[in-house]
């Protein structure tokens, strides 16, 4: 693939940017493996091999991903929304590329696979691969995700045996229920849900009488919010992660 097409596919830009970037000596590349070392390279239409390929783009290394699938600690106070209408958008804690990475031609970037409230914490997938994002956030797949549930006032069995056998939401006769539901402390517990309703948990808690105080979501299909990953950070996910999403039927 020639290098400008290759910074293009990364969401450096238009192709005409990336062709300017390289021009002006501002993209060096070197082949994986130890011992190779980054050289600037000023020809925008060179070829080269994606999969042994590094690249520094004006002097930050730039891991080459034919799609993008990325995870982030979403920390309290920020929309999923690009347009958010209170709090700051999670895209602005993704740098520029992964919010400009072409998509069938247009740029639209990684999108959010579903969305948490802008109180919500944790685990949060991103991508711009739409049949990745069909499979994990579609009702029929039933992924499961875990949450931690902070509640206002005490939890007890009722509750959870209500959460259990399944609660009426006002928007739907059909009962909704949690597929797990574990104690954590006399305030807490973890809910699995393997469907996506608006607000679900806090309407689950609020329908056995209780109500959300914080809400943090620590689990998506065999996946953990890794400990290392602090609130507002994001990381590339691995092929180990990817089998874990969708290795849970
Ligand atoms: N359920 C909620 O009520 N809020 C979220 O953010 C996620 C699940």
């Amino acid at each position: 693939m020639q290098l400008q097409d290759i910074l293009y596919s990364q969401g450096f830009g238009t192709r005409r940017v990336c062709a300017g970037l390289v021009q002006h000596g501002w993209v060096e590349t070197a082949r994986l493996g130890q011992g190779a070392s980054f050289s600037p390279c000023t020809d925008a239409s060179l070829e080269f091999d994606t999969a042994d390929l590094r690249l520094r783009i004006q002097g930050v290394e730039w891991q080459y991903h034919a799609k993008a699938y990325v995870m982030l600690h979403k920390p309290a106070g920020t929309e999923c929304s690009q347009k958010p209408s209170t709090y700051p958008s999670i895209y602005t804690l993704l740098p520029a590329p992964l919010r400009q990475r072409p998509c069938k031609s247009a740029i639209q970037g990684v999108q959010a696979v579903g969305r948490l409230d802008q109180d919500t914490t944790g685990l949060l997938l991103l991508s711009d691969d739409g049949q990745f994002i069909h499979r994990m956030s579609s009702p029929k797949k039933h992924v499961p995700k875990i949450y931690r549930v902070r509640a206002k006032h005490p939890v007890d069995e009722l509750q959870i045996a209500k959460l259990l056998e399944g609660v009426v939401l006002d928007d739907d006769p059909k009962p909704v229920r949690a597929a797990a539901c574990t104690f954590v402390d006399s305030h807490s517990l973890d809910l699995t849900l393997t469907e996506g309703k608006y607000h679900q948990v806090k309407r689950m808690l609020a329908a056995v009488g209780n109500r959300v105080e914080q809400l943090h979501r620590s689990r998506i299909g065999a996946l953990d919010l890794p400990s290392d990953l602090a609130p507002g950070q994001w990381r590339w996910l691995s092929d180990e992660d990817l089998l874990r999403l969708t290795s849970v039927p």
